[in-house]
């Protein structure tokens, strides 16, 4: 049996928007002071009119929730403070009539402790196929080469289980036990899962941790042939099935071992870059392009069907692991002048106070985001620039309430306050009654109006999802150009990193004749000659510039 999916195009995710939110966070419709698929629903036609063509919904399954539902205690269900799996199906067909797409997780490094499957291993005896779900030891003294990866609350990745009377290994929280894909019945399991949500209708999937399934001694635990294999039959059930559903590798890892999770085309469809992330804000910092071209350059090709997922910020800390230790007291240094806004290996802010509320630098680096290639993942709330909160604990800080309106908790639940899963940002800057969706849906100079006009414009130019990439030289190093081609269509991005106005010359060689066309005003430009290309771009500014054909210079001015 082959099920489609909701769109016609399989490679439908090259020229997606993606937007990543977590359902408690968005819209309360019961008042209860959570979130919840019901809310969500409500508030999808926000969505389409902002551009977006797929949501991607953080965990929503049960969970004790002290990994914001990173630790699963039922994979085949919905927490019911969000509503039912009923309320799941309405959601998603809501969603599939607007032609909108639906991406989940699939969290299968690791259950919750309070997953059956750990409560039954625990009391198994040794060698049991129950006992064999998760990762057992005598000692903690294997894998010692693997890193710990939540540095701020881990000591060690193995912890000592007082039932099982053993240690059980675990690469993140020690209430999060690593499932143990030597056991064939695991990998049964997790198809059975998979199987249960893309029969319900879900477009993709995104693999949380995936580099860390199967542990060897004397390696670091990570990337390892017998994890590929593992994702290998994960893409071999999915493609047995279905049709036009894709799966996306969260594998925090240098470009040539991110590579290797799209494998032949047989692996995951799509991977975040995760290198560059961190890199275009150091080039933001440091006013110099180096750090971004460096590690695109660094970047291998890709399989054809295949696609790199580019982010800005998402529900996590933005991870300093792939970085340098000189980078990362750099980067520290630059965007973290509070210790409250660091944890474990990274800098738990968003995008908007990241950039110190400048909307030049805003904009700048969300035209890298639409310009780049790849498929952009926009993270709820950034679209109208909100704030997070520092005092909040763990990465609960940039999962606060989304910020409807200038009511009582932000219009997003009409709840007593104290009664909220989490307080709404109120401070005079940041707070709900300054920065919210109504006021900037009023306001046609917003954020929000502007992100719209960029999604609008970049779903215009598949040459932006599909296109090739090529940066041009300019002896000007604040001065980032590069040309985006896909089947004759050619386009000239320029984007200035530093804070005062720059020129700077560029070799279009190659493009003479050619007429460079202003995109957001359909403006001409000069033409381009056998001479440098001259440009002069204000503080932050960025170009992007179509090369049509010169008919005045071909026809003659008729
Ligand atoms: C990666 C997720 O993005 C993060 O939020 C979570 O804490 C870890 N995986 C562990 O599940
Ligand atoms: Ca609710």
């Amino acid at each position: 049996m082959r099920k489609p999916g909701s769109v016609s195009d399989p490679l439908w995710y090259k020229d997606a928007i993606i937007y990543e939110l977590h359902v408690k966070a968005f819209a309360d419709s019961n008042n209860d002071g959570i979130g919840d698929f019901r809310g969500l629903m409500q508030k999808l036609d926000y969505l389409t009119d902002l551009g977006v063509t797929c949501i991607w919904l953080l965990p929503f399954f049960p969970s004790p929730l002290r990994d914001d539902g990173y630790d699963i205690s039922d994979y085949m269900n919905v927490h019911p403070s969000y509503g039912t799996i009923n309320d799941f199906q309405l959601f998603l067909d809501a969603a599939h009539e607007r032609g909108l797409q639906v991406m989940i997780e699939l969290v299968i490094n690791h259950t919750s402790d309070q997953h059956p499957w750990f409560q039954a291993a625990r009391t198994s005896p040794p060698g049991s196929p129950a006992r064999e779900f998760y990762v057992w030891s005598d000692s903690d003294q294997l894998y010692k080469d693997a890193r710990i990866i939540f540095t701020d609350t881990e000591k060690s990745n193995w912890s000592w289980d007082p039932v099982a009377q053993a240690y059980y290994w675990h690469r993140f929280f020690s209430h999060q036990p690593d499932l143990n894909f030597d056991n064939p019945r695991v990998m049964e399991e997790v198809i059975k899962v998979l199987h249960f949500w893309l029969d319900m209708g879900v477009d993709g999937l995104r693999l949380d941790a995936i580099p860390y399934l199967v542990e060897r001694d004397g390696t670091n635990c990570e990337n390892l042939a017998e994890t590929h294999a593992a994702i290998k039959k994960i893409r071999a059930a999915l493609d047995e099935r279905y049709e036009g559903r894709m799966i996306l590798a969260e594998a925090n890892q240098p470009p040539i071992n991110v590579r290797d999770y799209f494998g032949d085309g047989d692996e995951c469809h799509m991977a975040f870059h995760f290198p560059l992330m961190p890199r275009i804000y150091m080039a933001l910092s440091q006013e110099d392009r180096q750090p971004i071209t460096d590690i695109m350059a660094q970047t291998p090709e890709i399989p054809e069907i295949c696609q790199w997922g580019m982010f800005l910020r998402n529900h996590d800390e933005l991870t300093l692991e792939m970085v340098t230790g000189d980078e990362r007291d750099y980067m520290y240094l630059a965007y973290s002048a509070d210790p409250r806004m660091r944890i474990n290996v990274g800098i738990r802010r968003r995008l908007a106070p990241l950039m110190d509320n400048n909307r030049r630098r805003i904009e700048l680096l969300n035209s890298l985001l639409f310009s780049f290639p790849g498929t952009p993942i926009l993270y709820y709330g950034d679209e109208i620039g909100m704030g997070d909160n520092i005092y909040l604990g763990d990465r609960n800080g940039v999962r606060t309430p989304m910020q409807w309106s200038g009511d009582r908790n932000a219009g997003f639940s009409r709840a007593n306050p104290a009664r909220l899963y989490s307080p709404v940002i109120m401070d005079p800057v940041w707070g709900y009654e300054a920065i919210n969706v109504e006021a900037q849906q009023g306001d046609p100079s917003s954020l929000l109006n502007w992100m719209r006009n960029m999604i609008a414009l970049r779903k215009l130019f598949p040459v932006f999802g599909r296109g090739t990439l090529r940066f041009l030289g300019a002896l000007n190093r604040k001065i980032m150009a590069y040309i985006r081609e896909l089947d004759g269509v050619q386009i000239l991005c320029v984007a200035n990193l530093s804070h005062v106005w720059q020129p700077a010359e560029l070799d279009l060689s190659g493009f003479e004749g050619m007429l460079p066309v202003e995109m957001l005003g359909y403006v001409e430009f000069p033409a381009v000659t056998s001479a440098p290309y001259r440009v002069t771009l204000g503080p932050y500014e960025f170009l992007w510039l179509e090369l049509q054909q010169n008919m005045a210079a071909t026809y003659g001015n008729l």
